[in-house]
């Protein structure tokens, strides 16, 4: 990480849906508690989840034992604000969510945020995003979760855009599945990130999440050595 403090609050974005952002989210919570800080996630909002299934933050806590909460839950398939108009509901406020980071900091030394889809889904009925979120925490840094493959550059640089147009502190950029045998526009895409101001977090390897919960906490803190470096004990809670 360009700065080597690391916020009180990680809010973990993507370039899309289904690009890692839950496994990246489990990976760095593995990796702040090997580091020996207390941490929890949070997901404001979890859609196209039954009551009663495995969210996102289900499988953070499987692959890291960490306490985890939602925000609130939707059934259907699609982005928060469609999904509760569907579904006759209605979606907490900035507010809340803002309330309920502040609850899990007040016990934890990092709470890890994980959004819905990209940087600009609509969270709340009022039209306000993680981006409005992540803007609203004060003590609050961004991890931009990306694809290996190809038109992966335009996406982060547009989101890179995003968050920068509004003040938004970015970590850094971690990609969230690194094949096995990558190919040239792989390790040329991964070498661009690198090479960015504030840099290449990591990679998380291809098959990641088959991974057992005591080999992906063993293996976690290897695959983001930017993440691990910025981990002091001045971060633990309680001290001076
Ligand atoms: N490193 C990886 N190796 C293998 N599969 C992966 C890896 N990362 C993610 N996947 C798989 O890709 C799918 C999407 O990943 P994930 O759920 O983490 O995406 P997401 O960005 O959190 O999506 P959402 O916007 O729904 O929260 C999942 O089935 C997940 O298991
Ligand atoms: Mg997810």
């Amino acid at each position: 990480m360009a700065e080597p403090r690391l916020p009180g609050v990680v809010v973990v974005t993507g370039t899309d849906t289904d690009v890692g952002k839950t496994v990246v989210t489990a990976a760095l919570v593995a990796t702040l508690v090997a580091a020996g800080l207390a941490v929890a996630a949070y997901k404001p909002t979890q859609t196209g989840v039954a009551p009663g299934e495995t969210g996102d933050m289900g499988e953070v806590e499987r692959l890291t034992g960490a306490l985890t909460a939602e925000g609130t839950r939707l059934i259907a398939p699609m982005a928060p604000r469609p999904a509760a108009q569907l579904e006759g509901r209605t979606l907490p406020s900035l507010t809340h969510h803002l309330e309920a980071i502040d609850h899990l900091s007040a016990r934890h030394d990092v709470v890890v945020v994980e959004g819905a889809g990209g940087l600009l889904v609509e969270l709340t009925a009022e039209g306000q995003t993680l981006a409005d979120l992540a803007a609203a925490l004060p003590d609050s840094g961004t991890v931009l979760v990306a694809r290996s493959a190809l038109g992966t550059l335009n996406h982060t640089m547009l989101t890179r855009e995003a968050l920068s147009h509004r003040g938004i502190r970015l970590l850094g950029v971690v990609i969230g599945s690194w094949p096995t045998d990558p190919d040239v526009i792989e390790t040329t895409n991964r070498d661009y990130f690198a090479a960015l101001p504030e840099g290449l977090l990591g990679t998380v390897p291809q098959g990641a999440p088959a991974l057992s919960p005591e080999a992906f906490r063993t293996e976690a803190p290897l695959w983001l050595p930017g993440v691990a470096v910025a981990t002091g004990a001045s971060q633990r809670r309680g001290t001076p």
